[in-house]
């Protein structure tokens, strides 16, 4: 059946490029979350010297503040990318980087949603978390060499 919605006219071609470096930016707050939330592991199993050195760091509020915002960037971050590759295409592309990264979105939604329950003390809500999140950030990885697949190709198709 035809589409009764009209197509806009082409995007910015720049626009391409937001979603790329604005997922590059997250990988290393990522990173530096993971980072975060070790410390905070620390502060909790180290041993007494340790838990001393460390509790000034106020990892465990740290590592809450960056994964607020992980939280909020990556769920921004996947429906960016899904309008700009329907604004430009007039349909979404149902390939791996797709189905990766609306995975990605649901598993950090309910890593955050843990945090009542860790908070609690609750064990096997913060092993489910690490899990969550362990398996989170290796789809990153490789949600960043798909990525830079579809670049290579947004570039080769550049406006002359
Ligand atoms: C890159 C993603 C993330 C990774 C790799 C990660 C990893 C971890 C790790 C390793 C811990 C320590 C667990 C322990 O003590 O045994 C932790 C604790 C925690 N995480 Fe995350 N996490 C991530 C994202 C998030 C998000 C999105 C939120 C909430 C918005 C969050 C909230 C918390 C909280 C509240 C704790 C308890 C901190 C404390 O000890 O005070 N994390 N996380
Ligand atoms: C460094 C990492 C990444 C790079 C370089 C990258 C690159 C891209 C590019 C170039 C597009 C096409 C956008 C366009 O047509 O202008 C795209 C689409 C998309 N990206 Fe990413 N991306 C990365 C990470 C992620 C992550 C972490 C997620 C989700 C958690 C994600 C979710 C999506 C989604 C849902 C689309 C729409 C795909 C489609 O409908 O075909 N991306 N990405």
């Amino acid at each position: 059946m035809q589409s009764t919605v009209a197509m806009p006219e082409a995007l910015p071609y720049y626009l391409n490029f937001l979603h790329p470096l604005m997922m590059w930016g997250l990988l290393a707050l990522s990173g530096y979350g993971l980072w975060l939330g070790i410390k905070a592991k620390k502060i909790r199993t180290g041993t007494p010297e340790e838990r001393k050195k460390l509790i000034s760091g106020q990892f465990g509020k740290r590592h809450y503040q960056i994964g607020s915002l992980l939280l909020a960037f990556m769920v921004l971050g996947t429906f960016g990318g899904m309008a700009v590759t329907y604004l430009n295409n007039g349909k979404l592309f149902v390939g791996p980087h797709l189905l990766v990264g609306i995975g990605m979105a649901s598993l950090v939604a309910v890593a955050a949603a843990l945090t009542p329950l860790m908070q609690q003390g609750h064990v096997i809500a913060r092993k489910v978390h690490v899990g969550l999140n362990m398996t989170l950030m290796s789809l990153f990885l490789w949600q960043a060499v798909s990525g830079m697949q579809i670049v290579a190709k947004i570039w080769e198709n550049r406006p002359a």
